[in-house]
């Protein structure tokens, strides 16, 4: 087979796992076909910048990447090339100087690590500029389309259930309800998880409506079975009872979820006789080393992703499905998200546990 030049980048919030799964990437690429890797900086914008801000890996650049946090390349989460922000507040198209520079590195074809809004974004600038493409599903909040596994997802888990792991002691010391509130963006795949793993009393999450009496009656019940503190874990997507979303404003003016749990307190102190306490984990759940699911899931669809652009078999996303690792239309799954099954065995399972989850499927 000609040699191929393939460049890699990863695109959207960092996780654990992103360096394991480019490590695959380059082990595949060189040991088995014998092409080379060519690292893109900072999501899409490597590519943007003249020069072009690239690396290229060798077997030795990568040997200490399968434990490391982060990403190496390093991402972004507000680049979109369509709608660049300039300084002044409006935005440009910049995404010809994107393909224009994959043009100038000569490549292939690209490996992409994002997650659904980064597959949509690099869908359509691949579209524009016949760019062949593979995606490798990355996030923490495990809400990629047709996938069971998105990589991060497993390291942030067992970082949300480890949290309950030592809130539990100090929540019965003081005998508080203790309330965790976890990342996962609109889904509530970490929340409904960890409360499980983590033994949880009340677990909310966006995809079930709730009620404070339904949380207070959960409560009253455990102090019933003769415990005297409680664990509620909320997903910071979680909408306040009359439906608004809890959000703190960044630097620039910029919403993202957090609050929930802070609101939960506060209503439960009118309706519960119990002090509380909240947790916010936050980023904690991104950083870190990759747990040994997501390097066996990031290794398996890094090889899997060369393995598909050495078939020519492109504008595709690598998926786990049934404990195996597959691949699926890049237009199925860019944009698409892939909410909790309220009905599903997780859900089932957390209420066969006596675990409040809320009442209806939203
Ligand atoms: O999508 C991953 C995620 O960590 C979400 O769970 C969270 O809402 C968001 O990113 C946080 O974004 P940022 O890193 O910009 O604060």
């Amino acid at each position: 087979m000609a040699e191929k030049r393939i460049g890699i980048l990863t695109s959207g919030g960092d996780c654990a796992g992103l360096n394991a799964a480019l490590r695959a990437v380059v082990h595949r690429a060189i040991r088995g076909y014998g092409w080379r890797v060519f690292g893109i900086r900072d999501g899409s914008l490597g590519l943007m910048n003249r020069p072009l801000d690239v690396c290229e890996f060798d077997l030795g650049a990568v040997s200490d990447m399968l434990r490391q946090g982060g990403t190496v390349l390093g991402t972004i989460n507000k680049g979109d090339p369509f709608a660049y922000p300039q300084p002044d507040g409006t935005t440009c198209d910049r995404s010809g100087e994107f393909v224009a520079g994959y043009k100038e590195l000569g490549l292939d074809a690209l490996v992409v690590i994002g997650g659904d809004g980064s597959m949509r974004i690099l869908n359509r600038l691949c579209k524009q500029g016949g760019i062949p493409m593979v995606g490798i599903p990355k996030t923490i909040d495990n809400d990629v389309a047709h996938t069971d596994y998105a990589i991060g997802y497993m390291t942030a888990l067992t970082v949300a259930s480890e949290a309950l792991d030592r809130l539990a002691p100090t929540a019965a010391s003081h005998h508080r309800v203790m309330i965790l509130e976890v990342m996962g963006r609109d889904v509530g795949h970490i929340a409904l998880s960890a409360g499980i793993a983590g033994g949880a009393d009340v677990i909310l999450i966006p995809e079930i409506s709730y009620s404070m009496a339904g949380i207070a009656a959960r409560i009253a019940e455990v102090r019933h079975e003769g415990r005297n503190h409680a664990l509620v874990v909320v997903a910071e997507g979680v909408k306040t009872e009359n439906g608004q979303p809890v959000t703190t404003l960044h630097q620039g003016g910029e919403a993202r979820y957090g609050g929930i749990g802070q609101y939960l307190a506060e209503r439960l102190a009118e309706t519960v006789a119990a002090e509380t306490r909240v947790t916010v984990l936050g980023h904690v759940q991104r950083g870190g080393m990759p747990s040994m699911q997501d390097r066996l899931i990031a290794s398996a669809f890094g090889v899997y992703a060369v393995d598909l652009i050495a078939q020519g078999r492109t504008d595709r996303v690598v998926a786990w499905q049934h404990g195996q690792v597959t691949d699926i239309p890049l237009g199925e799954v860019a944009g698409v998200t892939r909410a909790v099954d309220p009905f599903g065995t997780l859900a089932n399972t957390a209420r066969g546990l006596g675990i409040y989850i809320g009442d209806h499927a939203v």
